[in-house]
């Protein structure tokens, strides 16, 4: 099959190391091998990710696997989730808290807006029955940065947990969980990790964890306690994706070598290098540059192109980009620089959308 440069999102263009690793060979998840693989992935997403105090939970499964499980096992019977909704995964994340009965408040802002922070500290102010406040780390609906740091220390000092859905970010954007005010945090493999579909995971404050072993199980497969006990005894409840275990262990191998300041430098230059390309043939915007994040542009398609045109264009050389979402499925296109990519593919691409523009 031909090889596409991916400038989606995720599922990334991963490295031969990673690719190699699914080939490790069949395994039995009740062996010791697979054991192994478990304490060694847990403790590689705490090296990288995660400073003393926080556990690891990898689950098979995307990332809204993760974040379903964090936003169904982190509240406690009768209280209540605010959810900061200004995209898709905001309003995910409400769906999600009405499928299991949670009661939710949702502060809904426009796509293209940040949350008022005023607006949320009031809120909590307001309703004691909040124990948790659920964000998104980057919107990938648009490619907008929510201010992590400040929605946390306005929960801390509320006495209130943050639960972030890091899907498309973390790896990608700077996040510390402590100075941050992280207690809970979801993501998956297959994006700023640059590990294969299939593997997702739940970074925690331990004590966090352990409080929820007394909070309503509002699912089997999804309750996190389940999978937390058995990891803490080297076990899982349920059959694994080893090949994507096998995949994840080896990104994260990489991921420690190339360091997650460096990693989160390179999608910084990636970005400014595409930016300057897109600024330089005319195109718009859709966020000011204070808004967007490292690994993702939003644009608006230009006068008379339409997406199907411009993506088939592009594909026929090469390169994947892709559309809008939502009420934004129509008017503008996304590109991503996440993956194993050099500023030379992202070279490429920008002479490769220059030529289909032109003609
Ligand atoms: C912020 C965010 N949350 C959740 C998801 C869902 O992840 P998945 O498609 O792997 O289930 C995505 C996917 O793009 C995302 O960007």
């Amino acid at each position: 099959m031909r090889q596409y440069i991916l400038l989606n999102p995720g599922p990334v263009n991963v490295s031969p190391r990673v690719q190699q690793a699914l080939l490790r060979g069949d395994l039995c998840h009740r062996e010791e091998e697979f054991s192994d693989l478990l304490v060694a992935i847990r403790s590689k997403l705490l090296r990288a990710f995660a400073p003393q105090g926080y556990t690891a939970v990898p689950l098979s499964g995307s990332g809204t696997l993760a974040v379903e499980a964090m936003i169904s096992s982190a509240l406690p019977e009768g209280r209540k989730l605010l959810v900061i909704n200004n995209g898709v995964y905001g309003e995910r994340m409400l769906r999600m808290a009405e499928a299991h009965r949670i009661p939710a408040v949702e502060l809904r802002y426009g796509w293209t807006e940040r949350p008022n922070l005023s607006q949320i500290e009031e809120t909590l102010r307001t309703d004691p029955a909040i124990s948790a406040v659920a964000l998104v780390h980057h919107e990938t609906t648009t490619g907008l940065l929510n201010p992590v740091a400040e929605v946390g220390a306005i929960a801390r000092r509320a006495g209130r947990q943050l639960l972030l859905d890091a899907v498309s970010a973390l790896g990608g954007e700077d996040l510390d969980l402590i100075h941050d005010g992280v207690d809970l945090c979801a993501c998956t493999a297959n994006k700023c990790v640059q590990g294969l579909p299939g593997v997702a995971f739940v970074l925690a404050r331990t004590e966090a964890m352990a409080a929820m072993q007394d909070y309503p199980r509002r699912s089997l497969y999804l309750h996190l306690p389940l999978h937390w006990e058995a990891q803490e005894r080297r076990s899982i409840p349920f059959t694994p994706a080893v090949q994507a275990w096998y995949a994840l262990d080896a990104a994260l191998d990489e991921l420690l070598e190339e360091t997650v300041t460096a990693r989160v430098r390179r999608y910084r230059a990636a970005a400014a290098l595409l930016r300057e390309g897109f600024a330089r043939m005319g195109l718009k915007f859709l966020l000011p540059p204070e808004y967007q994040v490292n690994s993702l542009t939003s644009l608006f398609l230009p006068e008379g192109m339409t997406y199907q045109r411009l993506h088939d264009n592009l594909k026929e050389r090469g390169f994947v980009i892709y559309e809008g979402q939502g009420k934004l499925q129509t008017g503008i296109f996304r590109v991503a620089n996440m993956g194993h990519l050099t500023l030379d593919d992202f070279r490429r691409f920008l002479g490769a959308l220059e030529t289909v523009l032109a003609a």
